[in-house]
This record gives structure tokens, C-alpha cells and sequence, in this order.
């Protein structure tokens, strides 16, 4: 939608740009240089029309709302000061859907289409909710947290997982997720861990959910100090084409896997693999895709399979490095504004909003439960971390009203 910012424009959307921001209703200014398309009714108000707005608001809203369009209800969102038209385009898509949610079918029906767009301008001439005192919290880098949790791994796994060790295997390289479900794994005593490795037990135990996580970043985004492990490789004769065809089927081309939960393989210590291999085989390690595969291969066949993976050159995990709330503001602030604070009538206004509300509308559209074009892709990939932080991140901000003049009363 293209708006053109003259000289007589009924609603100036001056998020953000600094001092001298005015909201108010300051009369009036002649006639509309806007070509409206129907989004853009609730910028064409009366001040009357805004009177019509507030009592809808404050008999049908306010009470899940708050009064001044300031909720004091978990995941219920601040309207006070939300952009006008994404008020009336929102609470338009409400009345379609035919939900009871979030708005009761009761209380959307009776509302005119007048009635949606007196109350949409109504919110968006109200100041909006303050951010709170408290500065947010530091956001702590992930990476750095993995690094301390993996502490006590490097005695077997190596600094940074590259092994020196025969018998353990090679942490880097290897998909977060994989490592993340393995690991969960031995916890869960699904895969064993022998009476040799109980200093594995006791760390893996010692670590929450979250710290796998960061654990499993840490790994996976060493890709500097990638090289194969540091342990002997007695070689053997190098598999047929045909058999490696099979592994390559899972385990890609050149043992470098493009399925997160199935490993690598270039670059794995040729010890643990053959260990990996013969338990898949002796049933002691299960799995669905790997066992049957062993089942009719013998000891010298797997030893050949071992030797020639560990030979190969493995590589970097293609995953994002996490960003920072700061970071991903920058990519959100494309659309809602300097800071959150929304330049467009049809765009929300991020700053000062509730993080509950925030947090649950991220988790909406990553989930798909809320629908739109725009937001889909942008958090598809967002963490329950990263939602946390930028909802933390635009709750901090100070919000801008948006600048209103409603046009004269008729
Ligand atoms: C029974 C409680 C309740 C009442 C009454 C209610 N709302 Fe809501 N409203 C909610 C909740 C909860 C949400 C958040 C829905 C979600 O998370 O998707 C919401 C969301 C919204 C949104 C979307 C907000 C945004 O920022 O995306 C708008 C707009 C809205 N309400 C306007 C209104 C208006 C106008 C009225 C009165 C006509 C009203 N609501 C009455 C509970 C209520
Ligand atoms: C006492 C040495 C030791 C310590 C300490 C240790 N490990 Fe291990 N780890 C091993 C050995 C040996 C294996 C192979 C076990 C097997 O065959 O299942 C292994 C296997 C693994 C695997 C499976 C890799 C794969 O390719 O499937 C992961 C993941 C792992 N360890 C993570 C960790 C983490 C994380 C820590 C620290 C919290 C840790 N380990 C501490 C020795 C150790
Ligand atoms: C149908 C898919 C599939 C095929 C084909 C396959 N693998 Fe696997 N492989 C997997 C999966 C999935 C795992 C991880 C299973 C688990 O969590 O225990 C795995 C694990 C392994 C491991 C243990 C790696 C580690 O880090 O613990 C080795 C070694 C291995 N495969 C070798 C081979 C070889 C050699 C072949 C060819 C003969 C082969 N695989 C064929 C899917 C496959
Ligand atoms: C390409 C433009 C675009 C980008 C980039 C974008 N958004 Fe949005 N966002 C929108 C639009 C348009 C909506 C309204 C969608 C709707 O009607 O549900 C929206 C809605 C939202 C909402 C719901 C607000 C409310 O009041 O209900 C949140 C929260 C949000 N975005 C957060 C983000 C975050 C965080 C990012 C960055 C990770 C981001 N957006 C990036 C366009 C964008």
C-alpha cells in the first residue's frame, strides 16, 4: 500500500523520528491527499466518530483490554496507540473467521463495520502503555553458555569435540539436533553407556534441557577448528562403490549428512564408528534406519567402512549462528519500525507491547495457528530463547504514539 506523506494528510504516522512528536486532536486540516483504499477507513475519523469509538470500547473492551487501551491481562495485547488501520483490518479478519477466538462470534457480530473502525481509531489516539522500569535482561550468548556446560566433555571429547582419543567420537561437526537427541538418549538410558564412560553419565546428567542446547551449538558452530579426529586410522581396503552408494543414501555424499538427525561420518574416529557399527549389529545400539543395514555385514567389512569415513574430510554444519535480540530487531524493525514503533498504518507497532502477548503471538505464527504472509517465514526459525529475548527486547522500548488529526465532523 503506497501513501503519500503530503501536506494535508489526515493521519501522519510520525513513529520515531524524534522530538517534536504530536498526537492529538488539533482540528483540522482540509481535505484528504489520500487515495483511500478501505484498510485506511480509521485514519478518515471525526473526532465524533472517536467519541462513537470509546464508548464501544469501554462497554465491549476495556474489560479484557484495560482501561486506556492498557491491558493488565496476560496475553491479552495493549491496544493503546496500535496503528489504526491494522486495528480495523485485524478486527475485520476476526468477524470473518467465525472463531470464538480470540473475540466471542456474540461480540463480533453486532459490531457494524462503522463500529470497527470508530473503535480502531479510538485505541490508536490513546498514548501508549510505558515500558517498564527494569532494563531488560542481558541476552547471554548461547555459544559461550556451551562452552562452559561442555567443560567437563573435554577430557574425552577434546577441546572444541575434535577427538584425540580412540573410542570416543568426534563431537564437531555433527548436527545440533542430532547431538541434542543423542544426548537425551543416554540420559533416558535408550542408548547405554558403559561402566567405562560413567564421568559421561555424571556430566550429561548435570545438564538441563537448555544447556544441551547450547551445548550442541557449541559443537556444532566450531567449524574453525574443524579437521578429522586426531586418532589413529589403520585403513583397510577401501568399500565398493556400490556398498558406500547405500550409506550415502543417509549419510550423503562423502559421509556428510544432510539430514539433521542422521550423523556425519567424514572425519569420525574409525574406533567409535566400528564400536557404533558392531553395536548396531550385536543389537546393543538400536535403531531402525542402521541395524537391519549391519545385519549382514561381517567385522572386516565394517572395519573397512570405519576406516574409510575416518578418512574423509568432513564440514561445517550449514546451520544459523543464534542472534542476539538486538540483531534480530534489526531484521523486524524493517517492517514495525525504528524500535518498534510501526511507520505504517497496517503494521503493528512492536514497542512497549506486553512480552507475554508478544511471546504467545511469535509462538502463533511459528506454529501457524496465526496467519500471515509476512510473519510466517520470519519465525519459523525463531527459538523459544529468541522469543524470549526480543519479546523482552520490544516490551523495553518507548513506544511513539502514532500522529492522529481527525478530519471535521460533516
Ligand atoms: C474476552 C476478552 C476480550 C474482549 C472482550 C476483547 N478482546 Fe480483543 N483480544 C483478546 C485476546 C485474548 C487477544 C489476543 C489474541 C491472540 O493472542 O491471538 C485479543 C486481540 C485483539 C486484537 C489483536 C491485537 C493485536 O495487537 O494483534 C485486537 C485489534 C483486539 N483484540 C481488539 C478488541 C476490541 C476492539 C474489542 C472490543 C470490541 C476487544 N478486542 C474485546 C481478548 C479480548
Ligand atoms: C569419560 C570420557 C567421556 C566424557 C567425560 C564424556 N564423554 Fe561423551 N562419549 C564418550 C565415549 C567413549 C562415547 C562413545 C560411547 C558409545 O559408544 O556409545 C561418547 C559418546 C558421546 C556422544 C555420541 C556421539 C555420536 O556420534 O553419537 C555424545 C553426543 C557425547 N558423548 C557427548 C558428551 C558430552 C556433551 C559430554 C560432556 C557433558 C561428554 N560426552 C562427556 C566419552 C566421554
Ligand atoms: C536408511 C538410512 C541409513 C543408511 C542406509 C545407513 N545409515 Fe548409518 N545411520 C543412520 C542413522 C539415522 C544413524 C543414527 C542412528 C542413531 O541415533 O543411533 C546412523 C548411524 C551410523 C553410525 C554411527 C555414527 C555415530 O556418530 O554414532 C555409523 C558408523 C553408520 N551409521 C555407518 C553407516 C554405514 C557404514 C552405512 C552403509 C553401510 C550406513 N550407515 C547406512 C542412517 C543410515
Ligand atoms: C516483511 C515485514 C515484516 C517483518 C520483517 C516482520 N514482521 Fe512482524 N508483522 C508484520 C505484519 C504485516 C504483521 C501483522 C500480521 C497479522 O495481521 O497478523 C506483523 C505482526 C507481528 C506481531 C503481532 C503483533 C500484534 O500486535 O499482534 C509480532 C509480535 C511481530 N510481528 C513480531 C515480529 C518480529 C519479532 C519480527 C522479526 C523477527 C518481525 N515481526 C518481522 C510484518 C513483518
Amino acid at each position: 500500500m503506497a501513501i503519500d506523506y503530503n501536506v494535508g494528510l489526515l493521519l501522519g504516522v510520525a513513529a520515531a523520528l524524534g522530538a517534536g512528536l504530536t498526537f492529538g486532536m488539533t482540528g483540522a486540516f482540509g481535505q484528504s491527499a489520500l487515495t483511500s483504499g478501505d484498510e485506511l477507513r480509521p485514519l478518515y475519523a471525526t473526532s465524533s466518530d472517536v467519541a462513537e469509538g470509546k464508548q464501544l470500547a469501554d462497554l465491549s473492551c476495556s474489560n479484557c483490554h484495560g482501561a486506556g487501551g492498557v491491558s493488565t491481562t496476560e496475553r491479552v495485547p495493549n491496544l493503546a496507540g496500535q496503528r489504526p488501520s491494522y486495528l480495523y483490518l485485524k478486527l475485520k479478519a476476526d468477524q470473518r473467521s467465525g472463531s470464538d477466538e480470540p473475540h466471542s462470534v456474540k461480540l463480533m457480530k453486532f459490531l457494524s463495520d462503522d463500529a470497527l473502525a470508530d473503535v480502531a481509531a479510538y485505541y490508536a489516539t490513546l498514548d501508549p502503555a510505558s515500558p517498564p522500569d527494569a532494563p531488560a535482561p542481558t541476552w547471554a550468548d548461547p555459544i559461550a553458555a556451551g562452552k562452559i556446560a561442555a567443560e567437563p566433555c573435554a577430557k574425552c571429547h577434546g577441546e572444541n569435540g575434535v577427538s584425540h582419543k580412540a573410542g570416543v567420537p568426534s563431537l564437531i561437526g555433527l548436527h545440533p539436533k542430532y547431538l541434542v537427541e543423542t544426548m537425551q538418549a543416554y540420559k533416558s538410558g535408550d542408548r547405554p553407556i558403559g561402566p567405562e564412560n560413567e564421568d559421561m553419565k555424571k556430566a550429561l546428567e548435570a545438564l538441563g534441557d537448555q544447556d544441551l542446547q547450547h551445548v550442541a551449538l557449541y559443537y556444532a558452530l566450531q567449524s574453525e577448528n574443524l579437521t578429522p579426529a586426531q586418532t589413529p586410522n589403520d585403513g583397510g581396503a577401501p568399500p565398493t562403490k556400490e556398498a558406500l552408494a547405500i550409506c550415502a543414501k543417509c549419510h550423503g555424499d562423502g559421509g556428510i549428512s544432510t539430514t539433521p538427525i542422521t550423523p556425519s561420518l567424514a572425519g569420525q574416529d574409525a574406533a567409535y564408528a566400528l564400536n557404533a557399527l558392531r553395536a548396531y549389529k550385536d543389537g546393543t545400539r538400536e535403531d531402525d534406519a542402521m541395524s537391519p543395514k549391519t545385519k549382514k555385514l561381517d567385522d572386516v567389512e565394517m572395519k573397512n567402512f570405519a576406516a574409510y569415513f575416518a578418512g574423509l574430510d568432513p564440514k561445517p554444519v550449514n546451520i544459523l549462528k543464534p542472534l542476539s535480540p538486538d540483531e534480530w530487531a534489526e531484521k523486524c524493525d524493517r517492517c514495525h519500525g525504528v524500535n518498534g514503533n510501526s511507520a505504517r498504518p497496517e503494521v503493528p507497532a512492536l514497542a512497549a507491547q506486553r512480552p507475554d502477548y508478544l511471546e504467545s503471538a511469535l509462538r502463533k505464527y511459528r506454529s501457524g495457528a496465526r496467519k500471515s504472509s509476512e510473519m510466517a517465514a520470519m519465525s519459523s526459525i525463531l527459538t523459544e530463547e529468541d522469543i524470549a529475548g526480543i519479546a523482552a527486547h520490544y516490551a523495553h522500548q518507548k513506544p511513539r504514539a502514532a500522529v492522529f488529526v481527525p478530519v471535521p465532523s460533516k
